[in-house]
């Protein structure tokens, strides 16, 4: 069978999709039943980061060794991608030692490039265009608290970014609303827009009032200002996004169930607030823990025996 990779959330379809939730929701309650199968004996993927990580680090390396595999974790600096060794080479090299890749980087094409050039899986564990790996954990989060993610109204409030990117390619595949509110100027590409109106016409909106867009959500999710590689923003981002922050006044314009949900790290009281964060619509260490449970699930289906 040919390999798979996970690159963005819409190279799963929609029954891909609803069929890796449900492996999840099973590993996750195996795992606490402490019957995790041990299915990915033997094989062992590879972690590349070229940008720091807590969660998808460790969410990965311990989802390897619970199903049975183990990891190889390696940064830029022993690869030297595109300036010590072609991509192609890289990828054409690497298939020959390990079952899998996670790659975290920069531009999404070296992820495509890599992908092209390996005869194994190659997930994407963030790009500057896309977290998909973030948004399974994510649906994930939202179906065990509402037991569906159809026709729940989530709201997006922050930066056009990767995770905001993953986010409306999930609505490009599942019946859900999702309003993206941001300054002007700071929406996804128009060709990417161009894309998700395809596939999920009015569905998927954008908002410039924070008020308005929040009204009747049953998730709220925001993430950084500035993202990884933005750093030198940081400071412009700050006073351009101020209105943006996702807090009780914000919370109260949403469902009294709204679920609040950060990808994390939260630069607490800059998107989010401590009240709301740490408030009983949170849902955020549920949501990060839901990483491993979504991602063995991911990985079950890239890399097991089925496969
Ligand atoms: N949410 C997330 O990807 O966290 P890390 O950057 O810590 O991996
Ligand atoms: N948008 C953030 C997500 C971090 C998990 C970033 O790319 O830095």
């Amino acid at each position: 069978m040919a390999k798979r990779d996970f690159l963005t959330v819409t190279d799963f379809s929609s029954q891909e999709i609803q069929d890796s939730l449900l492996l999840a929701q099973d590993l996750k309650a195996e795992h606490k039943n402490g019957a995790l199968r041990q299915v990915l004996k033997g094989k062992v993927l590879a972690l590349i980061f070229h940008k720091p990580s807590l969660r998808t680090r460790v969410s990965f390396e311990s989802g390897m060794y619970r199903l049975g595999g183990s990891v190889l974790y390696m940064t830029d600096k022993e690869i030297g991608m595109g300036s010590r060794e072609a991509i192609s080479d890289v990828g054409n090299v690497i298939s020959r030692y390990v079952d899998g890749v996670m790659i975290r980087t920069f531009a999404h094409k070296w992820v495509e490039d890599l992908a092209a050039n390996s005869q194994i899986p190659i997930i994407n564990g963030l790009t500057d265009d896309y977290h998909p790996c973030q948004i399974m954990a994510d649906l994930l989060t939202v179906q065990e608290n509402f037991n569906t993610v159809e026709n729940k109204h989530v709201v997006f409030i922050g930066d056009g970014n990767n995770v905001a990117k993953s986010w409306m390619n999930a609505a490009r595949r599942l019946p859900f609303q999702l309003t993206l509110t941001c300054p002007e100027g700071y929406e996804p590409d128009a060709g990417f827009m161009a894309e998700v109106k395809r596939d999920a016409g009015d569905r998927v909106r954008i908002v410039n009032d924070p008020m308005e867009a929040a009204k009747g959500a049953d998730v709220l999710y925001t993430d950084v200002w500035a993202s990884m590689g933005q750093e030198s923003e940081t400071a412009a981002r700050k006073k351009i996004f101020q209105p943006y922050q996702l807090n009780s006044t914000l919370l109260g314009q949403a469902n009294k169930d709204c679920l609040v949900l950060h990808c994390l790290p939260a630069h607490r009281g800059e998107e989010i607030t401590d009240d709301v964060i740490d408030g009983p619509n949170s849902r955020v260490f549920d949501q990060a823990e839901n990483r491993m449970h979504a991602q063995n699930a991911l990985l079950v289906s890239l890399m097991g025996s089925g496969s």
